[in-house]
């Protein structure tokens, strides 16, 4: 029987620590606002952007959504990015992902200021990152490991293995673990014995966004199994990459799912978007 890690329980206690945080800047004068950009009717980003809206709220960020139609132009969209860029009310920028397909998704991230890229995808954060000396957090790695701290899961010395190399998960996630001294590696559809890797891992991390993916006889008796899959099943309810049912039984933790990562995320973008507040007032992060 593994312990279920309460993602939600763990966000909780970060976006109350958010809020206080928030208070006290609004006491000194300072107030902490999000631009959030959805372009088109993707019914899961609309969810994702929702949730980010009434979690800014609770934790007294002011959120201003842009709503675009599918239709917008790549110049409407980077002219909107601009104007956000200058617009001092606004200390974080967040475009949800994904974007219609005739738009280019890296060009809007390179185009959001550095200052205010508070999902941490632009390439100078992203160096920053791999270099380990950074303001902005990426959101999902920076929770899984919020979670693992929480409940004194030591990285060091361990074999982690992260499924997944994609910019928004995999790549940081692996940087991370390896800033805590972890043996990393990332897996990917062209590894090779993909069993025996994942078999190896003491921490486990599944972002493959396939439902069931990771079952019993890829994990080890006794691992960490951190599930980051948002996925439906084949009767469209929400799961995990993780066979939870089948792979919770050797695990000795495990993420749920809805209740696990998820919510960390959020917890992490507020957090992002306080830094991003602090840095543009000249207070230290
Ligand atoms: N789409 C899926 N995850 C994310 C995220 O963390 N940030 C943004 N902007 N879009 C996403």
């Amino acid at each position: 029987m593994a312990v279920i890690l309460d993602g939600k329980a763990v966000s909780a206690k970060v976006k109350e620590e958010v809020r206080a945080e928030v208070a006290a800047l609004n006491e000194k004068g300072v107030s902490v606002g999000l631009a959030v950009i959805i372009v088109g009717n993707n019914p899961a980003s609309r969810t994702y952007v929702n949730n980010k809206k009434k979690a800014c709220e609770a934790a007294g960020i002011v959120s201003e959504e842009y709503a675009l139609p599918e239709e917008t132009t790549q110049e409407e969209l980077l002219a909107l990015v601009e104007e956000l860029n200058r617009k001092d009310s606004i200390n974080g920028i967040l475009c949800q992902l994904p974007l219609p397909k005739h738009l280019d998704e890296e060009a809007v991230i390179a185009a959001i200021s550095e200052k205010k890229d508070v999902d941490a995808f632009h390439a100078v954060n992203v160096g920053h990152i791999m270099i380990g000396d950074y303001a902005f957090l990426p959101c999902t790695p920076a929770g899984i490991m919020e979670i693992l701290r929480h409940y004194n899961i030591e990285v060091a010395g361990k074999e982690c293995v992260v499924i997944g190399r994609s910019n928004i998960v995999g790549k940081p996630m692996a940087m991370l673990l390896l800033h805590q001294n972890g043996t990393v590696t990332i897996c990917h559809s062209k590894t090779k014995n993909l069993k025996e890797v994942t078999s190896r891992a003491d921490i486990l991390v599944a972002a493959v966004g396939i439902p069931h993916f990771v079952t019993a006889d890829m994990v080890k008796d006794g691992a960490v199994v951190i599930d980051v899959g948002m996925d439906r099943d084949e009767n469209g309810k929400l799961c995990g990459d993780v066979d939870f049912a089948a792979v919770e039984p050797k695990a000795s933790y495990i993420t749920p799912v809805p209740g696990g990562v998820g919510p960390m995320t959020i917890a992490t973008l507020l957090k992002n978007t306080v830094t991003a507040a602090k840095l543009q007032n000249g207070l230290d992060k």
